[in-house]
């Protein structure tokens, strides 16, 4: 089994660190194929908890190597503050290199993210404010400065590149945004100060997964977001600007579609999203706010309340579709633990039509009517369980529904922070 894909299958925040970081005990790569500092992965170790944004998840073990593959967005003073605090607090971390062909969040791109949020007002799309859509903008418009052109001995590349960009960039903050102009020779030394320090960990990472995967060695590869914030197939325009799919995980990663055995669909026992966009099954009340609480639900990078809701088996079965996944982890399922009933939204209604897959209209989206089945709940402690039939015969009822609705085996399901506490389902999912 040599290459594992681990995805979001809503709006992100799923647990992806929590599971990657249980696969990669058994792991030797681990790479990061997209987002940028705008994800944050949690993994608890007996060290305690750890925030990761654009490292993956696997650094924790000594034996992972863990790669920031070319479709990530670095931000080189967050990456070498992530780096900084991570060795300060963990002795023994595995190896981590950098793509010379991952793009570079520059000073201007946090400036121009939050600008362009507050110039839209109520608009706003709700960006994590971490420059992400400039940056790929940049990148597909052709502009964007890469980890490689920081390097020493790129200065006249860069000086160019720059030379370029930033009268383009100099006019919007000065004549939309009515603000101060970006100095070029400021940003230049900076910048050649980032590649002094980066350059150790740069590498062509594609090269180096493709010689792991010929080697047969274990590679994960860990995505950021959800497949519901992708740019095609997410609530557009709500999404992020990288591809958070297996094939956008694939892209990002220099790994081909035919080399993948596994794709581990990522879902939470219930759904949370984090900025604006429809949410057909938000929750307003007090059960809404009992998830927030119990699971709390408050953005790893911006600390934002998630908005909180039932699970989407409709948009769950539609991710689970997409990105062709063979098998889901659900994660915070000991959250649910104490409500009476649970729902589970099956459908949508939109007028008389009952829609099975979300509406590419996003004033549609906003408008549909989840169609809910309710099931019992068990309201007993399942955060100590070790088996599968160990957990209430409710609990495991409502983990068979959503496996049935979404068409993918459940392997793992999450029922506490702790390494531990993870219930894996079938022998296989082990491997
Ligand atoms: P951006 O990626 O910062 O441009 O934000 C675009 C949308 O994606 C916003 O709704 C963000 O809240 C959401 N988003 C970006 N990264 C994450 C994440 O790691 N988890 C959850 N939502 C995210």
């Amino acid at each position: 089994m040599p290459v594992t894909i681990v995805l979001g299958g809503q709006w992100g925040d799923e647990g992806k660190g929590k599971i990657t970081d249980a696969l990669a005990a058994s792991a030797d790569v681990v790479v990061r194929p997209n987002g940028s500092t705008n994800a944050g992965h949690t993994v608890v170790t007996d060290d305690g908890v750890f925030k990761l944004h654009v490292i993956p998840s696997g650094i924790l073990y000594p034996h992972c190597t863990c790669v920031i593959g070319a479709g990530v967005a670095v931000s080189p003073p967050d990456l070498l503050r992530e780096i900084a605090t991570l060795r300060e607090r963990h002795a023994r971390l595995g190896q981590l290199y950098l793509s010379d062909r991952a793009h570079v969040i520059m000073p201007y791109h946090p400036l121009l993210d939050a600008y362009e949020e507050a110039r839209r007002g109520s608009a706003g799309i709700g960006t994590t404010l971490r420059g992400n859509g400039p940056a790929f903008t940049d990148k597909v418009a052709r502009r964007g400065i890469r980890i490689a052109d920081l390097l020493p001995g790129a200065e006249a590349v860069l000086r160019r590149k720059l030379e370029i960009l930033l009268p383009e960039k100099n006019t919007l903050f000065v004549h939309l945004y009515g603000r101060e102009p970006v100095d070029l020779d400021e940003l230049l030394h900076e910048a050649q100060r980032w590649g002094e320090q980066l350059a150790p960990y740069v590498i062509a990472a594609e090269v180096f997964v493709q010689d792991a995967v010929a080697a047969g060695k274990h590679v994960i590869v860990e995505a950021a977001q959800g497949t519901m914030l992708d740019l095609d197939y997410g609530t557009y325009p709500y999404v992020t600007s990288s591809p958070p799919t297996a094939a956008g995980a694939c892209q990002g990663a220099g790994i081909a579609p035919t080399q993948v055995d596994r794709v581990i669909g990522v879902f939470k026992a219930y759904t949370t999203r984090v900025g604006a966009g429809p949410f057909p099954t938000e929750l307003h009340d007090d059960t809404g706010q009992l998830l927030r609480e119990r699971g709390r639900e408050y953005g790893t990078t911006t600390g934002r309340p998630r908005r909180v809701g039932w699970f989407d088996a409709v948009a769950a079965r539609y991710t689970a579709r997409l990105n062709g996944m063979t098998e889901a982890a659900l994660t915070k399922l000991d959250m649910l633990d104490p409500l009476p009933e649970i729902r589970i939204c099956t459908g949508y209604r939109l007028g008389d039509q009952l829609l099975s897959a979300p509406p590419a209209r996003i004033d549609l989206y906003e408008a549909v009517e989840p169609v809910y089945e309710t099931l019992p709940g068990w309201r007993a402690d399942t955060s100590s369980a070790t088996s599968f039939a160990d957990l209430p015969v409710e609990a495991r009822r409502y983990v068979e529904r959503i496996e049935e609705l979404i068409g993918v085996p459940i392997t793992m399901i999450g029922i506490g922070p702790a390494r531990r506490q993870i219930v894996w389902r079938h022998a296989e999912a082990l491997a």
